[in-house]
């Protein structure tokens, strides 16, 4: 008997574990023609704003060893549009459509989830936390617990299925931040998001990017990711979405161990469109060959004595 690859997330059952990452696989359409999207767990769209966002000025994006650094900006063509243009050509998908939303202000992130709590193919929301808040004079939400907390607990009043916290990495300690998400009533946390860095023209002798700064993706951080899972599953009891530089089955497997009970594949989809497929069927052989029923049993392993 084939290995079971279901996975559960509140009351939300996953075919498998293997999700693809906000703002990597566009609005899911995009990927339509690479691969059969009902394959897949799931996918997150691009993070969504109140009003379409135009993002950041070029140069954008810049490839380092073993990753890229990206200062896109969010940009995206608003909540509004996504319901209308293209939420309806994703009705007939049989996976999970999640919603990952930003804003600048608590007010912002609320008028979107409860814009999406009337749209019911929309499984789950990701909440991204990287970004400033203007009412506190910039302080980014995701540094701050108090603010983790209260943004967590202020959506869920408006949002009647899972909502997921998605994690900065540039903090200190993340799994305190991972608390404050869990006491605000989080069903599940996702991490990491890209880690702050910048690259230098070393002709011009500015930074490369526009935006100065970016956010460095891709294989180069993945045990950044693998470390921050094993940390935070200690310390919450809600379930653990792995994301960073997953482009193997083997990294997936790294992610699980330490805890994740879902992964999300992100740049990785850039040089291979189908990859998360590929290490979906990966997961599946190794649970086979280890003679494993069911991958919940791989769920946090790395931590037993
Ligand atoms: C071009 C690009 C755009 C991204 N846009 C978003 C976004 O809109 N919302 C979000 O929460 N994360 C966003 N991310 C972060 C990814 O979802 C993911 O957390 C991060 O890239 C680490 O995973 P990876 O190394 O597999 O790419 C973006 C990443 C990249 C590379």
């Amino acid at each position: 008997m084939a290995s079971s690859l279901v996975v559960k997330l509140g009351n939300l059952i996953f075919k498998n574990p293997v999700l693809t990452a906000s703002g990597t696989f566009g609005y899911g359409l995009e990927y339509k023609k690479y691969m059969d999207l009902n394959k897949l767990g799931g996918f997150i769209v691009k993070g969504l704003s109140v009003k379409e966002k135009l993002g950041n000025k070029p140069p954008r994006i810049v490839e380092t060893p073993c990753g890229m650094l990206n200062a896109i900006g969010l940009q995206n063509i608003g909540v509004d549009r996504f319901i209308e243009e293209k939420l309806p050509k994703l009705e007939n998908l049989n996976t999970h459509v999640i919603a990952n939303i930003y804003g600048s202000e608590v007010s912002e992130f609320v008028e979107i989830a409860e814009k999406l709590d009337k749209e019911p193919k929309i499984s789950a929301i990701e909440v991204n936390v990287s970004c400033p808040n203007v009412s506190a004079g910039g302080a980014l939400f995701g540094k701050d617990p108090d603010m983790v907390f209260v943004l967590t607990a202020s959506i869920k009043k408006v949002f009647s299925r899972p909502v997921i916290v998605k994690l900065t990495p540039n903090v200190e300690d993340i799994a305190f931040i991972a608390q404050a998400a869990e006491k605000g009533g989080a069903d599940a946390v996702s991490l990491i998001n890209t880690i702050t860095g910048m690259v230098i023209d070393t002709k011009t002798k500015k930074p490369l990017l526009a935006n100065k700064t970016g956010g460095l993706s891709g294989p180069a951080i993945y045990p950044v990711g693998v470390r921050m899972v094993y940390e935070v599953y200690e310390k919450v009891k809600i379930p653990i979405i792995g994301v960073g530089g997953i482009y193997s089955s083997d990294i997936a497997l790294q992610y699980i161990m330490a805890g994740a009970t879902l992964i999300q594949v992100g740049t990785a989809n850039f040089i291979d469109p189908a990859i998360s497929l590929e290490i979906l069927k990966g997961i599946g052989e190794y649970l086979e060959s280890e003679g494993i029923e069911s991958i919940s049993k791989l769920i946090g392993i790395a931590h037993a004595d």
